[in-house]
């Protein structure tokens, strides 16, 4: 639903008791890291653990940037690893609000690998990551509904639904 069709008064019950929607862009997060020895595993390559933590990091940033409240990962959706990332490699993460519910936050967080030498860039990883919003006792709390500005965003958005109701579904 557009921010203008929610002005003009078309809004579910759900969204009218959160409060004020907040575009996907306002929350987006880019982080990087150079990976270091210290994030080997035996082969040498970079670990799926290393990547893992750092793609909750800015999936969190992100929920967090969204509901304005701290956050915790309550899901995460299968990760896979399509390429291994060398030692020596600039991690890029992006993480983008790509759904959201009464107090859950659904994160895209896609991974890249930078070869500082040639600049050549690959995506290594991407998965979708669930957050709850908190409130001061702990307990889950609304969070601000998500304006979709763009054909990409409505469509993540409806798929978004669908993959909830899956994992819902799976519990
Ligand atoms: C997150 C937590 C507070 C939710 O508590 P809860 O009593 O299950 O709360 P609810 O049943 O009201 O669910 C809250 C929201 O989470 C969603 N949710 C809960 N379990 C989920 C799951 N397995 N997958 C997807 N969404 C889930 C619900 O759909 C609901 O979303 P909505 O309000 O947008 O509809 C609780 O499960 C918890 O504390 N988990 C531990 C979190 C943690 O320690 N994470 C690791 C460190 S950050």
């Amino acid at each position: 639903m557009s921010a203008q069709s929610i002005r003009a008064g078309k809004v579910d019950v759900k969204q009218r008791e959160q409060p004020d929607g907040k575009a996907a862009a306002a929350s987006c997060v880019s982080i990087a890291q150079l990976m270091q020895p210290e994030h080997a595993n035996p082969l040498g390559n970079v670990h799926g653990g290393t990547i893992m933590k750092l793609a909750d990091e800015a999936g969190g940033l992100a929920a967090m940037r969204h509901a304005g409240r701290p956050t915790v990962t309550v899901f995460i959706d299968s990760m896979t690893f399509d390429k291994p990332v060398q030692v020596g490699a600039l991690l890029h993460l992006y993480a983008l609000v790509s759904w959201v519910g009464r107090t859950s936050v659904e994160v895209l967080v896609t991974v890249e690998a930078e070869n500082p030498l040639t600049g050549e860039r690959v995506e290594t990883n991407s998965a979708f990551f669930m957050y709850v919003a908190l409130d001061d006792n702990g307990r889950p709390t609304l969070v601000p509904y998500l304006i979709c500005e763009t054909e990409q965003e409505r469509k993540r958005m409806a798929a978004g639904e669908k993959r909830q109701h899956y994992r819902l579904s799976q519990r």
